[in-house]
């Protein structure tokens, strides 16, 4: 990792090992993207501008500068100045106009890597080197301080970018659009790679071809959402896991976001990311400055599978920052699918004391707890037990829980509050709403506001003064409806625009102070399934609920594309019963296990209804998961074969770090008749090595597992699955 300025050629180079990435100033003033690829050095690239030819830079043809803004390859574009593609900021002034022109002044070369205030973002931890480059630049008919941010660490291939924005003028400005990332490079018949979805969805790989003008991927829903993932990536043409070039951007957020990708007149591509502007506007006063989170870009000259594992390894190293992470996370059980709201201590212990004669550690208590919650129209914002259902409270409750052996994971939708609460009753100004206009109910309620101290300041008690009088591990921290009516009886009217982006740092500021106070908590981030899995959230919690949908088949494509960006780590997966509660499809106890073993593993079942059968298959699951789980949580994660593209097996393996071991999951989605075993060639292994496949005792030349590949027997059923481990025979 190097970032280096050419004075003489004005040019700026950032190296990663296998990346480079410049940036070139044109007539001293203009900030351009040169290169973005495999690696190389020479500052002699610049040319690559075209600033040679028609239309020539301003220096040189003044009376058409208006053409050069048309087509020049700008870092990070503005509005107004003659350079009509998809800008990164608009800002408006007290006069009403609404053109910026960045100007380039100087530059700064930072050893490490600023934080960003109020924001989750990537940090070089204790041993990690990095160094970070500021291109300060400058409008100055409105006094606006622009700061490009690049960062890279020692150990990654990534490039993390932001801005910071200064009001050095007199007046406020009013900003309408402030995106976090911009690459205009030259089209290479790219298409379009994204992550669509929907509740229960999540999260599914999609291609799409690039047609002039813009096209995009976006969420105005308050949140990330399970419509779309905020990553967008741009492949060469019939891309595999291991041929084709990719670049790729994800945005470290977890509210409203744009991602944009416009093909222009002249066939180059602009790709910008960053928090949506419909509904944004931030005052920023004389003086004051405001972060636009940041974007982590990925580039691979080798396919998917390496932009993968750049992400992997840069969440892994850099971005999740909980204890939990190298730890193993215990196995619980989950009683929302067990019991939805219809439980009482009762209940909850007889599932328990089965659970943890099976092995399971904790028992998570999902919701319905609290006020008189027993369906999903009241108490949220109620947060006091109800000892109807739980006599003596959370005390007795773990009290024989721990005569069990367990622990006690507890949920909370904490930025919520019900119509039917008393907490409405007595504050119905916090909750999201414009006075006057009926408020749009979803799932029986309604957003907290928070941008309000006060409301920051209940939410938080609310949540800690349980934990603090309980003894509890474990978090399950909900969010259920997506925001209508946005306003704030807080804010005043110049600053509505602001409460979508004050609402995710208000997310943040409260995650952050709870683990502060609670630092041995395993915090698992939920939003109705996965519609709040993204790189932001994954700051504060080692895992995320991926998706509401627990049926193994369709987790196979959920899982697979949450993979694409995030370790496996961090998916949150548990064993259900069947016919499964969101699709009725019947699958097999196994490969429910081995499906859920692919995530963090757990159960989301009513274990006193199993059968004995189904009993000993638990037993022998969990097993599997403490054998399995350090490989699963600290490998190298491939995808082998997708059922979405062959309709009728998936496989994907997890191999150690010193390739001295690795798990396969093989799933057969569709049985087929009359047919032969299936060849599954393995990645990642020593050529050089010998493996011994443990189930039949078979010793294998890794290079044969990776060039010819294993044989895997037909399977009797649809969505029978096998797990294959092979050991390296010393
Ligand atoms: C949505 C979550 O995704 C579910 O797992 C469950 O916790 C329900 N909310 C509870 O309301």
């Amino acid at each position: 990792m190097a970032i280096f300025f050419d004075e003489q050629k004005e040019i700026f180079r950032l190296t990663t090992e296998h990346t480079a990435y410049f940036i070139g100033i044109v007539d001293g003033t203009y900030v351009g993207h040169i290169y973005y690829g495999p690696r190389m050095e020479d500052c002699g690239c610049g040319y690559l501008l075209r600033t040679k030819e028609s239309p020539l830079p301003p220096s040189e043809n003044i009376w058409d500068k208006a053409a050069f803004a048309d087509a020049f390859p700008y870092e990070y574009s503005t509005w107004g100045v003659g350079d009509f593609r998809n800008p990164c900021l608009c800002v408006r002034t007290a006069q009403g106009s609404r053109t910026c022109e960045l100007s380039y002044e100087s530059y700064r070369i930072l050893e490490g890597k600023p934080d960003l205030p109020g924001l989750p973002s990537a940090f070089a931890g204790e041993n990690g080197a990095a160094e970070t480059l500021e291109i300060v630049c400058r409008d100055t008919c409105i006094g606006l301080k622009v700061i490009l941010r690049y960062s890279m660490f020692a150990d990654s291939d990534a490039l993390m970018r932001s801005v910071l924005l200064v009001n050095e003028g007199e007046e406020e400005l009013y900003l309408e659009r402030v995106l976090s990332a911009c690459l205009d490079m030259d089209d290479e018949s790219y298409q379009m790679l994204t992550l669509p979805g929907s509740w229960a969805r999540e999260r599914h790989m999609e291609y799409r071809p690039l047609r002039h003008g813009s096209q995009e991927v976006s969420s105005q829903r308050g949140i990330s959402s399970h419509q779309a993932q905020p990553f967008v990536a741009l492949t060469t043409p019939n891309i595999t896991e291991t041929t084709g070039e990719v670049y790729a951007m994800h945005f470290v957020y977890s509210g409203n976001f744009q991602a944009q990708v416009e093909l222009s007149q002249f066939d180059t591509v602009r790709m910008t990311m960053g928090i949506h502007p419909q509904g944004f506007e931030w005052v920023l006063k004389p003086g004051e400055s405001f972060a636009a989170p940041e974007v982590v870009c990925v580039y691979s000259n080798q396919g998917l599978r390496a932009m993968t594992h750049t992400f992997h390894e840069l969440y892994r190293n850099h971005l999740i920052r909980s204890r939990y992470l190298h730890q193993k996370r215990p196995v619980l059980l989950n009683n929302w699918e067990a019991t939805y709201f219809d439980f009482d201590a009762d209940r909850l212990l007889a599932i328990a004391k089965e659970a943890g004669e099976a092995g399971v550690e904790m028992l998570v208590m999902d919701d319905g707890w609290f006020g008189k919650r027993n369906h999903d129209h009241c108490s949220l914002g109620d947060w006091q037990v109800n000892e109807e259902k739980l006599p003596g409270g959370l005390a007795a409750l773990t009290a024989n829980l721990k005569k069990l052996g367990m622990k006690l994971g507890i949920w909370f939708e904490p930025e919520m509050v019900s119509k039917d609460s008393d907490l409405y009753r007595a504050h119905p100004d916090w909750a999201i709403h414009i006075p006057g206009r009926e408020l749009t109910m979803s799932r029986g309620q309604y957003i907290l506001d928070l941008s309000r101290p006060e409301v920051i300041e209940y939410v938080y008690e609310s949540v800690a003064e349980i934990l603090r009088n309980a003894e509890i591990a474990y978090v399950k921290w909900d969010m259920n409806r997506q925001m209508t009516e946005i306003g704030s009886t807080f804010l005043d009217a110049a600053h509505q625009g602001e409460l979508c982006h004050r609402y995710v740092l208000g997310v943040y500021e409260l995650q952050e102070r709870l683990l502060k106070e609670f630092p041995d908590l395993l915090l698992e981030n939920c939003t109705s399934g996965g519609g709040r899995f993204d790189p932001g959230m994954l700051y504060f919690s080692p895992q995320i609920w991926c998706s509401d949908d627990t049926d193994a088949g369709e987790r196979l494509a959920i899982q697979e594309g949450t993979a694409l960006l995030y370790p496996l780590s961090t998916i949150g997966a548990h064993v259900s019963v069947c016919p499964n509660h969101i699709v009725g499809r019947v699958t097999p106890f196994e490969t429910r296990g081995y499906v859920a073993l692919g995530g963090t593993f757990g159960y989301e079942l009513d274990i006193t209804k199993l059968s004995e059968e189904e009993h000993r298959l638990m037993r022998e699951q969990i097993a599997l998961y403490h054998t399995y789980q350090p490989l699963i949580r600290e490998g190298d994660y491939y995808r082998i074969a997708s059922a979405r593209e062959n309709h009728q097996y998936d496989c994907f393996s997890v191999v150690a770090k010193d390739r001295s071991e690795v798990l396969v999951t093989f799933i057969q989605t569709a049985a087929r008749a009359n047919y032969h075993s299936r060849k599954i060639r393995l990645a990642g292994l020593n050529p050089r090595a010998a493996y011994r496949w443990q189930e039949t005792g078979e010793i294998y030349a890794g290079e044969t597992l990776m060039m010819g590949g294993i044989l895997v027997p037909p399977l009797m059923g649809d969505y029978a699955g096998r797990l294959m481990h092979f050991v390296e025979v010393r």
